[in-house]
């Protein structure tokens, strides 16, 4: 990021963010609503909330459609990661966006997961996906 200034936003307002997110989730077939919100060093946020299909493999969760809104736009150097549903517990990332998380936004990523109770809790990526695979495998030109 050059010389940007660092800014950190709080896991508070990252999560009323990845809340306002949540709101457009196009979820009828789970009903199951969530939003996310990520940030970068220099305080931008890029949010998302899960977009279903009625063929339900091609389901879109929160995390990815902020990931990929804010990597479509040319935003690297994330710090944080909000998730919120509203279930009675915290909703974690799924399996493919922990390797979406770690592919774009790698070690030292703060996960922040809140549901609509208050209850927050927070993980770091690399206890999340343990033993990842990643560019480093592909460096040496095989
Ligand atoms: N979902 C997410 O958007 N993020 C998660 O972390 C877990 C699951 C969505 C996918 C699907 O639309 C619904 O929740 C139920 O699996």
């Amino acid at each position: 990021m050059g010389n940007a200034i660092a800014v950190s936003i709080s896991d508070e307002e990252l999560i009323e963010q990845a809340k306002q997110a949540r709101l457009g989730a196009h979820a009828p077939f789970s009903n199951f609503q969530v939003g996310a919100a990520i940030a970068t060093a220099d305080g931008r946020v890029y949010t998302g909330c899960n977009i279903e299909h009625s063929v339900y493999s091609l389901t879109m969760c929160a995390e990815r459609v902020a990931i990929f809104k804010a990597v479509s736009e040319g935003a690297r150097g994330f710090v944080k990661i909000a998730v919120v549903a509203d279930y009675d517990r915290v909703t974690p990332p799924c399996g493919c966006c922990r390797q979406s998380l770690w592919e774009f936004a790698g070690p030292g990523t703060k996960i922040v997961l809140a549901n609509l109770a208050g209850e927050i809790r927070l993980c770091d990526i690399e206890d999340l996906l343990p033993l990842p695979f990643d560019a480093s495998f592909l460096e040496d030109g095989r």
